[in-house]
């Protein structure tokens, strides 16, 4: 480390709340699947910030198109209409699928509260006063304002904060009795994340996914998917939901928009979208023309570089090579996930050591708990890069 990590590291703890228990290493430049620390050293980065930077660090398009409007115009109020704004709802709605409206907002927890408060603007106006209660799954992760805390699955998340908002019902995922069990007229909606990511990367039965869909529109309840994770290409196809064959009446976007600047969407069918009226909800910053300019070369990017295509071939690839490791080590029991979104358990719970071992060699990962590690590289990862993840983990799970 040099001499600029250890003063950085003395002034953080002292200024910093004590929220992130960060790791050993100051990142000072990226370029692609590559950070370097503050001592030149390299690492491959198999978690891209945290699934944000899908085209990899530093992609040029993303440069030149944030520093082409910081040049111009950086904000005015949403009272007024910018350049790029439009374009990108325009283009949202195109990957959707048509006939949707979008609400640009500023990442995850606040894509995923424009839904929550739409979803029940539309059921009180549909199913009355009570119809306001939104069911989510356990173990899920939808962020941590107080309402998508409430929404999360998690009970260790939530405590430390309660009272939380109520009106929030979690059931286990993939059983579609416990969700039919719930369903009553106080559901404005059900929320599920595609694949759970933060959780541990566990995926809805695509069975399940197309039962909730079907009880959804029997009973005139919305389905929203939280694709902050899944969305833009990292399991393959621009949004997960696409990968199932069962769409959604509202999808949240945030992390890999706009390749690492702080944006989130709601993306909602026009009937459900125009439940909003002027005054209901609004942000300062969002739909600012330097994000939405750099999202709209984000999404540019993802489809020239084909990387929709890249994350199926190299996540494919990635998986086969961590069975493989399994079977020789018998320190990996489960690997799961979608395109260059992929998870596994290992045999014993020494998740965090391995993940600082690689750390050392070399390779950001990310431990989930005890047991779990979670990969979500840049995708333009190739196969030379996971076959050095492989060596890696190979050398960290053989001195166990
Ligand atoms: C599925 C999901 N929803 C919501 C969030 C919250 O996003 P943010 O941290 O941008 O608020 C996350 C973040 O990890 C997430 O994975």
């Amino acid at each position: 480390m040099g001499e600029l990590f250890d003063t950085t590291t003395a002034l953080d703890a002292r200024v910093h709340m004590p929220t992130y228990a960060r790791k050993p290493v100051m990142f000072v430049r990226g370029e692609g699947m590559r950070l370097y620390d503050d001592a030149g050293r390299e690492y491959l980065d198999f978690i891209a910030g945290i699934g944000v930077v899908n085209l990899g660090h530093a992609h040029p398009a993303v440069t030149d198109a944030v520093c082409e409007q910081m040049s111009k115009l950086v904000h005015v109020s949403n009272l007024f209409y910018v350049e790029h704004r439009d374009e990108l709802a325009e283009r949202l709605i195109g990957l959707f699928g048509g006939g949707a409206k979008v609400f640009f907002a500023n990442s995850g927890a606040e894509a995923n509260e424009g839904a929550i408060k739409l979803a029940r603007r539309y059921g009180k106006a549909n199913g009355g006063e009570s119809c306001t209660r939104i069911i989510s799954a356990e173990r899920s992760f939808h962020g941590r304002t107080l309402a998508t805390l409430a929404a999360t699955g998690q009970p260790s998340k939530q405590e430390a904060f309660e009272p939380l908002p109520s009106g929030f019902t979690h059931i286990p995922l993939n059983d579609i009795d416990a969700l039919f069990a719930e369903m009553d007229q106080t559901v404005c909606a059900v929320l599920l994340e595609p694949i759970q990511g933060e959780g541990g990367v566990f995926e809805c039965d695509p069975a399940y996914l197309s039962a909730v869909r079907t009880l959804c529109d029997e009973r005139g309840v919305l389905l929203i998917f939280d694709e902050v994770q899944t969305g833009f290409f990292r399991t393959g196809t621009p949004f997960a939901w696409q990968g199932y064959g069962v769409k959604p009446d509202i999808m949240t976007l945030a992390k890999g928009m706009a390749n690492g600047l702080p944006i989130g969407a709601v993306v909602a069918i026009d009937p459900v979208a125009d439940a909003f009226r002027p005054g209901d909800h609004g942000s300062t910053f969002g739909g600012g023309p330097v994000v939405c300019a750099a999202a709209l070369a984000t999404i540019d990017a993802l489809e020239a570089e084909h990387l929709g295509a890249n994350a199926i071939a190299v996540g494919t690839y990635m998986r086969e090579g961590l069975s493989a490791l399994g079977v020789k080590t018998g320190a990996i029991i489960d690997v799961r996930g979608r395109g260059l979104m992929v998870g596994i358990t290992l045999a014993e719970p020494i998740a965090a050591r391995v993940a600082s071992e690689a750390l050392e060699h070399g390779i950001v990962a990310l431990n989930v708990g005890d047991s779990v590690l979670r990969f979500l590289p840049p995708l333009v990862c190739n196969k030379a890069e996971v076959d050095t993840l492989l060596q890696t983990l190979s050398a960290a799970l053989g001195s166990s």
